[in-house]
């Protein structure tokens, strides 16, 4: 179960970087008071029914790689009568969204922490989720690191194991090269169809990663995918 490596062997390469800041006093001061309201903890071997942390049914929608956390609070503001379970490994994110979720008074947000693809693979089950969000996925720029991008088929087809029918997927990216890879991707797998439309793009807020590609100039892409099963 729950383990990046089995057999001694990675199961997949970390799309992540290990060592992004140090959490702070504060941060993990958060933690430790707002964890056990909006966070989701799990034994190396446990199958999460979110129903039993969640108060409330509705839509959910899963962001994978929220960072510090605004974009998911600003979704979960706008959209009350959804639930969004937010998925991320940096602690220090982690710990400024818990902040971020209790100063708005949100109740519709849950927060899980591990890599993505080890969650949704042992620690999620069924078709549960209306639609995935990832914005700004690290980038990995030289092609030779191409394999740790998140967007990947083995990724693609756990998302698609967890997503119900006509379920979206939405991709941005301010890297040419990933939104391409993405495309390659995207079409390299079974049961997807391009979409001019995302029920969940008109509330995209800029976050400050966004704000700093703008302010360099770089081009943001917008994908999104539908589920056809
Ligand atoms: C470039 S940052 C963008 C953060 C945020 N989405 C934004 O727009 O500001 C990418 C984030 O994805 C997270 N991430 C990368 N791979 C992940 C994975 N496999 N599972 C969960 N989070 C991941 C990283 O820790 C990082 O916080």
């Amino acid at each position: 179960m729950s383990n990046l490596k089995r057999n001694g062997q990675l199961r997949w390469s970390p799309s992540y970087l290990r060592n992004r800041g140090q959490i702070t006093r504060s941060q993990k001061r958060a933690l430790r008071q707002w964890w056990p309201l909006y966070g989701i903890s799990f034994r190396h071997d446990e199958v999460i029914r979110l129903d039993e942390h969640f108060n409330q049914n509705g839509p959910l929608v899963i962001e994978i790689g929220f960072g510090a956390g605004d974009h998911l609070v600003s979704l979960a503001k706008a959209l009350p009568d959804h639930r969004i379970l937010g998925i991320e490994v940096h602690r220090p994110g982690l710990a400024a969204t818990t902040q971020k979720i209790h100063n708005a008074g949100i109740t519709n947000a849950r927060l899980m922490r591990g890599d993505a693809r080890l969650i949704l693979t042992d620690h999620l089950a069924d078709r549960i989720a209306d639609a995935f969000t990832i914005q700004f996925p690290d980038p990995w720029p030289k092609a030779g690191d191409a394999h740790r991008r998140l967007i990947q088929p083995g990724m693609v087809n756990v998302i698609a194991e967890r997503l119900l029918p006509d379920g979206e997927l939405l991709v941005i990216t301010d890297v040419d090269a990933y939104a391409a890879h993405t495309s390659e991707v995207m079409s390299s797998v079974k049961n997807w169809t391009p979409t001019s439309y995302s029920r969940f793009n008109k509330h995209r807020i800029e976050t400050n990663y966004e704000k700093k590609a703008l302010a360099e100039s770089r081009q943001i892409s917008e994908l999104s995918f539908q589920l056809k099963l």
